[in-house]
């Protein structure tokens, strides 16, 4: 049995709370902001394929080897690998995944007070009022520039952070996926209604789902497995920390098929809200990170009840934000919970100021600090390459060897079997295949190509 050696740890009260709530961490801006942005840019349909399979072959099996560490150990990720293999190197693992949360959550809560600022903003209408996505790209460039507005409303969404992981695992983050997760499914299948009855919308349709091979490149499927990274929120020990409140007798793999499906089925129905009404209202899909502050606002402005659509829309944006910053702070927080033993809300009131006040250079980077640059790059930039394109390929590809060979899939094996929950021919030997030789090997790849770009 294990010990509930901290009391300040706390566990998910349900199966589904804990599948709603890594969910939660999983659907993010990654699927609503990114996804469709850079399949817009990498030639639409062949690109959502090979994201498919990286999905599947590479995010999937490291998504079970989290979860798995995370409910063996009941511990954040530092202290999952020196549990398992006490005083070893592997715990470096750990912290390069509590520091690259530190990382993300800071400039991930930029975005989220940008998503905050656009819910007032289409309230108002504000943002409503360009006739092209030019001049509505300009209102978001002079947003962004304005330190007081950016940090008032990344203040925000930082503070929105805190007060849910104040209240703990079950009364806060649980609690609040509970809500939040329903209602950004029922938000979304609204606005796919809209988006496809409009006129034009076909055009939109087929340049997403037929695939056209002569665009795929070395570069298109490089991009492909950051993106099934970062959208599974996988690499830096984020499941870990989830999983490790989750109770002994629910079954890992059956949890893991739910959180990858859910999170893909996210990132494929806005593609279908936003490529029909992109097309229909005959803008380019290539726009760029611009795509959904800049080119969607256009498209609600010239649809019939825009405007509505357009409050939801962000509003979906804001939830989704929420519910993986709160993951984010969750991973941080339970380090400090758990290996520095500090109560919850000293840990949560700490870390998440600090987490704050480490952002603000990136939210004053398109603005007062536009032009301090280092090797080209702004701060912004700069946190965001260190830990997406350095931290969580390499944690991800060690969390692969680490199950695979150090620990080893037998251990895992009787872990995800524990209560009778049947982990058999032929799902375990697949897995085991993948997460020992071609995890580590595709991981390895994508690292060594964003370490010498060519
Ligand atoms: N997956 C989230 C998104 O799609 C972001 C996120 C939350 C994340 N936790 C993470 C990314 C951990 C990498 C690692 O927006």
């Amino acid at each position: 049995m294990k010990t509930e050696s901290n009391n300040q740890r706390g566990f998910w009260g349900s199966r589904m709370g804990f599948i709603l709530a890594a969910s939660g961490s999983a659907v993010g801006l990654g699927n609503i902001w990114k996804f469709p942005y850079i399949v817009g840019q990498n030639g639409g349909g062949a690109f959502v394929l090979i994201y498919l399979v990286c999905i599947f072959v590479i995010g999937t099996p490291i998504m079970l080897a989290e979860f798995t560490l995370g409910r063996k150990t009941n511990r954040n990720p530092v202290g999952a690998f020196d549990q398992l293999k006490p005083g070893s190197s592997w715990t470096g693992i750990g912290y390069m995944g509590v520091l690259a949360g530190f990382f993300i959550l800071s400039f991930y809560g930029v975005v989220g007070g940008w998503t905050f600022a656009y819910v007032v903003k289409s309230i108002t209408g504000s943002v409503l009022a360009f006739p092209s996505p030019k001049e509505a790209g300009e209102f978001f460039g002079n947003f962004i520039g304005n330190t007081g507005e950016v940090l008032f409303y990344h203040a925000l969404f930082m503070g929105t952070c805190i007060a849910i992981v104040l209240r703990g695992i079950h009364g806060g983050i649980e609690k609040a996926c509970d809500v939040l997760m329903p209602t950004l499914v029922v938000i979304l299948f609204l606005l796919m209604l809209r988006s496809l009855t409009l006129d034009g919308a076909m055009e939109g349709l087929a340049f997403y789902l037929t695939p056209d091979f002569s665009k795929i490149n070395a570069n298109v499927i490089l991009v492909a497995l950051g993106q099934a990274f970062f959208s599974l929120s996988l690499g830096m020990g984020c499941m870990i920390t989830y999983g490790s409140y989750l109770s002994d007798k629910e079954n890992l793999t059956s949890c893991t098929v739910y959180v990858v499906i859910f999170d893909t089925l996210i990132a494929l129905l806005v593609g279908m809200v936003i490529f029909p009404a992109v097309f229909a209202m005959g803008l380019e899909p290539t726009e760029g990170p611009g795509l959904v502050f800049s080119v969607l606002p256009t498209v609600f402005a010239s649809m019939p009840m825009g405007h509505g659509v357009a409050v939801i829309f962000f509003i979906l944006l804001a939830i989704a934000a929420i519910t993986s910053g709160i993951s984010l702070l969750e991973v941080v927080v339970a380090y400090f919970i758990d290996q520095r033993g500090w109560q919850r809300k000293k840990a949560v009131l700490i870390v998440g100021s600090a987490i704050f006040a480490f952002g603000i250079p990136s939210g004053l980077s398109f603005g007062v600090m536009a032009d301090v640059k280092f090797l080209g790059m702004n701060f912004f930039d700069h946190i965001d390459n260190i830990a997406s394109n350095y931290l969580l390929p390499l944690g991800g590809m060690l969390t692969a060897v680490f199950v695979g060979w150090v620990w080893g899939t037998k251990n895992a094996h009787e872990e995800i079997e524990k209560h009778e929950n049947e982990f058999g021919f032929p799902w375990a030997q697949c897995w085991e295949f993948l997460i020992r030789y071609i995890t580590p090997v595709a991981v390895g790849i994508v690292f060594i190509a964003k370490f010498f770009p060519h």
